[in-house]
């Protein structure tokens, strides 16, 4: 059943939903506001911290995607009570650290990497209770070994596929022990599974990461009573357990993830401006305003602000040409999941762009590596794959095909903002994906481009 207008329709079948965008010849520019929906690892950690902290947490601007509804149903499983989700006003009420129930079935954390590593390092530290986790096809294929392997130094027992790398996973919980740990990997669901396996064991536990990763988990771990200390020469945390965590009052930003789709389109798209408000600017999250300035992309931070813990800015994105650069190297963890997006914007960019340090992407919700070379190159672009890496020489013509998101969010609303500049029509299979992050986002297309 079609759901359509003149630019974007929309073909609903039992299994898929198909996202066809019919750029008109005359072309078109994206003029508004929009509100992007909350921050995914901000709305992960409030539910998980409010579910094992004393007292009520009140969440507000919570995101509603799959992802975050994953979270909630795990811990309800395990005794936390969580109200209907909603943006306005969320309550958990919490049972207390090291309170989880065994749950009476299998945990299934979807399609959602945050929820099984972090959840991980909980269960871990839950003496006496079986916890089983499993998920997705893309989250059963997605290396866990990142996080076992630390969790087995700290005393944790674990079992699963492949020697214990892959999901469904089994956890007899146990008390654990204080560890020293250096990821090979800057990774926040590494960082963040640890420091919450810590907050039951006795004593000092510090993760060294080789560069510095999103600090969502710092932030809030602290704001809710944790006793943590941060080195940031080092890129390391030190958390002392055990932890006290008292509920509090969280208001979650706007995804800056999200808000990247608007500002590549309203940078790529002639005649465009668009106000992206109300989103989250922490430093650890930046890396793509840093990326599109390299590009020469024109985007204002206007009415910079502090709520609860995390900085918040209105973007002002105007559309211009773009030039192509290079991003690699510590910069690649404040920008890692905005790279599908960004290797959009530089098929629109005069030159050449080489992103490399990123082989991660290949254990995404997808290999984004390959899935954004094979599927911009049908649409006429050329881009080449590198172990770690895209290289893309911008300025080729884009035209509308069949193309695919592989199930993966990012993939699918990066390839509907290419498909804005591609002649004819463009269909993107397997749309539906893009309700993992951002439920709205179709409905969010079809208003910019009214
Ligand atoms: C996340 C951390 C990142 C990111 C993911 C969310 C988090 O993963 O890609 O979408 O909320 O901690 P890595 O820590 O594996 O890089």
């Amino acid at each position: 059943m079609p759901i359509s207008d003149s630019l974007v329709t929309v073909e609903i079948t039992e299994y898929q939903h198909s996202l066809s965008i019919n750029r008109p010849a005359s072309g078109l520019s994206l003029q508004g506001r929009v509100r992007v929906p909350g921050d995914k690892s901000i709305s992960h950690r409030a539910l998980m911290l409010g579910a094992i902290a004393q007292g009520e947490t009140q969440i507000q601007g919570l995101l509603l995607g799959e992802d975050p509804r994953s979270t909630a149903s795990c811990f309800r499983a395990m005794g936390a009570e969580i109200s209907e989700l909603n943006t306005e006003l969320v309550r958990v009420q919490g049972i207390g650290l090291g309170k989880l129930k065994e749950p009476v079935d299998m945990l299934n954390a979807g399609n959602s990497g945050t929820t099984m590593r972090l959840m991980l390092g909980l269960l871990a530290s839950h003496p006496d209770r079986l916890f089983v986790m499993t998920g997705d096809s893309s989250l059963r294929s997605r290396p866990m070994s990142r996080v076992v392997k630390p969790l087995q130094q700290m005393g944790a027992q674990i079992w699963g596929r492949q020697g214990g790398s892959l999901a469904p996973l089994a956890i007899q919980g146990q008390i654990l022990k204080p560890i020293h740990y250096h990821s090979p990997i800057a990774s926040a669901q590494v960082k963040s599974c640890i420091l919450l396996a810590a907050l039951m064991a006795e004593g000092q536990t510090t993760v060294t990461e080789p560069a510095l990763s999103r600090d969502h988990s710092e932030r809030m771990l602290k704001a809710f009573g944790a006793e943590l200390s941060l080195e940031p020469e080092t890129h390391s945390v030190t958390i002392t357990g055990p932890a006290q965590l008292s509920g509090q009052k969280v208001v979650v930003p706007g995804d800056i993830s999200s808000a990247a789709f608007w500002l590549v389109a309203g940078a790529i798209v002639p005649g465009s401006e668009l106000l992206i408000e109300n989103v989250g600017i922490n430093p650890t999250r930046t890396g793509v305003l840093q990326a599109l300035s390299m590009m020469g992309a024109d985007i204002q931070l206007e009415n910079q602000r502090d709520v609860t813990g995390e900085s918040v800015a209105d973007l002002r994105v105007r559309s211009g040409s773009l030039k192509g650069c290079t991003i690699a190297g510590d910069l690649i963890p404040q920008l890692i999941d905005e790279i599908p997006i960004l290797a959009v914007a530089a098929v629109f960019a005069q030159g050449k762009t080489v992103i490399r340090d990123a082989a991660e992407l290949r254990v995404k919700e997808s290999d984004r590596i390959t899935v954004m070379a094979t599927q911009l190159n049908r649409l006429g672009a050329r881009v080449t794959e590198l172990s770690d890496g895209l290289e893309i020489t911008g300025g080729m013509p884009l035209c509308g095909t069949d193309v695919d998101s592989h199930a993966d969010h990012r993939i699918a609303m990066s390839l509907a903002i290419a498909a804005l500049n591609a002649t004819g029509t463009t269909t993107i299979h397997g749309a539906e994906a893009a309700a993992i992050s951002y439920p709205d986002f179709i409905a969010t297309l079809q208003r910019v481009c009214g």
